[in-house]
């Protein structure tokens, strides 16, 4: 038999046990814990709430109990309203903890729900690269730079003047027509026509003009060494030849400045450029309205898929002395040279590559190949 005694006494019972530990269950007891089960076994606040009903409401199990009391004595309602409410305490924690636990539930599923997986690789916006003839500009900036040249800039749409008178190549000029050229329709507040540049010569006069007012009076000029890379319009479009293209201007001019500097120059330039000291550069007679003698210069690598065949790069000669004049400078004292390459010429022959439009088509296939 079981050694838990019950002494019953009325109601509610009370127990006599051997220890602490496994106390045995009256009436009330049972209430609660089934009250307890109920709650448990609810699955959403809603159901929690019609259990809740069952044991709290107005004829609730618990309610009924408190009702019942009405009936007793006053001693008996004492000690047994005591044991009712003790119950009912209990009942009321549980029903807290309940809720409680079904809201942690819930928000612990919305936080699930809506939780950002930060683990997760983030997605990149595709990291821009630089465009190769941005990175051959850069390159030739970097090799001029080393032998002493300043980089200048300057407009893109430019003066009929700057294009071309200022660089010998007067109105009705025949030589004005080598470079068909896009006209805006339009002029500048000296009523000059506009012209989106046909190549980067202008820049010989805007530079040197600068430099010649900066050093107006001084006893000595330094030498005018400066390369202006940029953007070029002419209607040409095809495989070599786009409607915008590349070019990059140099120019040194000083007292005594010689076609032999600018081979030394245009030599270590094409070295460096295409890091072979395996070529020849050679000067081909030409026309030039700005430069007297005039030449093309020509590149020949000794190997190689393009080597023993002479390819076009620049064309250069000696200052006019007309255009050291527009310059602003005695053309009794000051001479040098001048040269304008084509950038993109120069990016195809170093990266291999045949057909000009495929810089400026954006295709990432292409283009990513470079970075
Ligand atoms: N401007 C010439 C051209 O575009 C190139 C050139 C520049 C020639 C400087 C001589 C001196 O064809």
């Amino acid at each position: 038999m079981n050694p838990k005694q019950a002494v019953t006494s009325g109601r509610p019972a009370f127990f006599l046990f051997d220890d602490d530990v496994n106390p045995p269950m009256n009436d009330l007891d049972q209430l609660v814990a089934q009250a307890c089960d109920d709650f448990a076994a609810a699955p959403t606040p809603a159901e929690l709430e019609n259990a809740k009903a069952r044991y709290l409401g107005k004829s609730g199990r618990v309610t009924e109990l408190l009702k019942a009391l009405s009936t007793l004595s006053a001693e008996e309602k004492k000690s047994h309203g005591a044991q009712i409410n003790m119950a009912k305490q209990r009942v009321e924690a549980a029903l807290q903890g309940r809720r409680q636990a079904l809201a942690d539930a819930e928000l612990e599923t919305q936080l699930r729900a809506e939780a950002l997986d930060v683990t997760l690789p983030g997605r990149l916006r595709g990291i821009g690269g630089v465009h190769p003839i941005t990175r051959t500009m850069e390159r030739i900036e970097a090799i001029f730079a080393s032998m002493g040249f300043d980089v200048a800039d300057g407009p893109e749409i430019e003066t009929d003047w700057m294009s071309f008178t200022a660089l010998n190549n007067p109105e009705n000029h025949p030589a004005r027509s080598m470079q068909d050229t896009f006209y805006v329709d339009m002029k500048d507040d000296a009523g000059r026509w506009l012209n989106l540049r046909p190549h980067t010569s202008p820049m010989q006069i805007r530079h040197a003009q600068a430099h010649a007012r900066r050093y107006a009076g001084a006893e000595r000029m330094p030498d005018i060494r400066v390369i202006a890379p940029g953007r070029t319009y002419r209607v040409d479009s095809d495989a070599t030849h786009s409607p915008m293209f590349h070019q990059v201007e140099g120019l040194w001019i000083g007292e005594n400045v010689s076609f032999k500097d600018l081979k030394v120059v245009y030599l270590t330039f094409m070295q460096a450029f295409f890091e072979t000291t395996e070529l020849k550069i050679r000067f081909r007679p030409s026309y030039f309205p700005f430069t007297e003698p005039s030449a093309e210069i020509d590149v020949m690598f000794e190997t190689g898929p393009l080597g023993g065949r002479w390819l076009e790069v620049s064309g250069s000669g000696q200052v006019h002395p007309q255009v050291v004049r527009n310059m602003g400078l005695d053309a009794e004292r000051y001479i040098g040279f001048a040269f304008g390459s084509g950038i993109d010429r120069l990016a195809m022959l170093r990266y291999g590559i045949d057909d000009l439009r495929l810089f400026f088509d954006g295709d990432l296939r292409f283009l990513s190949q470079f970075n």
